[in-house]
């Protein structure tokens, strides 16, 4: 089954094209462009400067990803765009280019929600490039992804705009367990990466200086860690790390080098702490076979290490999932794998009814 993949529910405007089975999938072809350097200058994303450069981007993305195809006047079987949650500016764009390609190529469409992406971006693990024994386009490479979420699984999805534990009973069976009451993780690296005067988005630069850092040399506040119940809430520890700031470099934030390692290896450890705490308490309550974490802020290393050791020593027999660093980040693979387990259920969207759901909620 071809899955063209649509994502632009941010700042990526990304098209990918999969070959989908029970066996697994492969990527064919995928662009992504990125809007940072265009957000870059008034620190974070705005929206309609996003919907416009998405609407600009779109339909070049899809004929180049589409472009081997057109001698075998070929197109694929589906089309898995995500309709939910982001910006609705941007996520109109892609719904508008799936209505539209969906009459078109008189196919259908599968209306994919982003954390269900994030989640299934965990399924694209072997990026070797692989020759494709796909029947219909022979000459394509493609490269490899298996299926390897067992159930039930838990799910950390930690992004820009999603902070979320999700427990999923069975294949497409999601609830929402938990959720960050103000700030995203991703969110609150941002805010404070500004702070400090680094670009958007600032969660990777503070990560790179915290490398040499000491972790615990500033004692910051791990928020939500000790509550009974699996929220998060990151606008606190942003607010203290904005005082520890303005106490300790008033007016211009302009910390020395180990200091300014050392701030950010101790905010850092204690984003993580509460991630991974609240993500093992959750494990421990709900026993999944499968531990999944995605979504931007799992591209963090050390987040990723220290959720695999724990998860090692803790739940020793469960299966621990996270995506390669590439498709950490919003990708249209991610889509299109999680909208072959719609695909196959023939949970369809005919494209009049398609609509761009800024708010959608992925329980059910
Ligand atoms: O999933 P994503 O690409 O877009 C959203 O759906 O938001 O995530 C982007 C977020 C940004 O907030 C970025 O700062 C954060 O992921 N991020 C990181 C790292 N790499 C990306 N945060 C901490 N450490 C990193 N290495
Ligand atoms: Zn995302």
């Amino acid at each position: 089954m071809l899955i063209l993949g649509i994502e632009s529910s941010c700042d990526d405007t990304s098209i990918a094209l999969i070959d989908a089975s029970a066996r697994g999938f492969k990527i064919l072809a995928e662009k992504t462009a990125s809007q940072i350097e265009v957000h870059k200058k008034y620190g974070g994303v705005v929206p309609e400067i996003a919907g416009r450069c998405h609407a600009e981007q779109i339909l070049p993305l899809i004929e180049k990803v589409m472009k081997p195809f057109d001698s075998a006047q070929g197109k694929p079987d589906i089309i898995a765009v995500t309709s939910g949650p982001g910006l609705i500016t941007g996520l109109m764009v892609g719904v508008e280019a799936a209505k539209t390609l969906s009459y078109l190529w008189n196919i259908p469409v599968v209306a994919v929600n982003h954390i269900d992406g994030h989640i299934h971006s965990v399924e694209i693990q072997n990026s070797k490039k692989q020759k494709t024994n796909n029947i219909k386009y022979p000459c394509l490479a493609g490269r490899q992804a298996i299926s390897n979420i067992q159930y039930p699984a838990l799910a950390l999805i930690a992004s820009g705009g999603h902070t979320e534990l999700i427990y999923i009973k069975k294949e497409n069976h999601y609830k929402k367990i938990g959720t960050t009451l103000d700030d995203a993780a991703g969110e609150c690296f941002d805010k404070v990466a500004k702070l400090l005067g680094f670009d958007y988005p600032g969660g990777p630069k503070i990560s790179k200086f915290a490398e040499t850092g000491n972790p615990q040399a500033i004692k910051f506040p791990r928020p939500m860690l000790d509550k009974n119940n699996f929220d998060f809430s990151f606008a606190g520890l942003k607010t203290s790390a904005l005082y520890w700031l303005s106490d300790n470099s008033p007016k211009t934030y302009h910390l020395k080098p180990k200091t300014l390692t050392d701030f950010c290896a101790s905010f850092e450890q204690a984003i993580i702490d509460v991630l991974v705490g609240k993500t093992l308490k959750a494990a421990g309550k709900y026993q999944p076979k499968t531990i999944i974490m995605g979504g931007g802020v799992a591209a963090n290393k050390k987040l990723r290490e220290t959720l695999k050791e724990q998860t090692n020593t803790l739940i020793p027999n469960s299966l621990f999932l996270i995506p390669q660093f590439a498709y950490a980040m919003d990708n249209a693979a991610m889509i299109a794998v999680a909208g072959y387990y719609h695909a196959i259920k023939k949970d369809f969207t005919p494209w009049q009814k398609l609509k761009a759901d800024p708010e959608w909620e992925i329980t059910r």
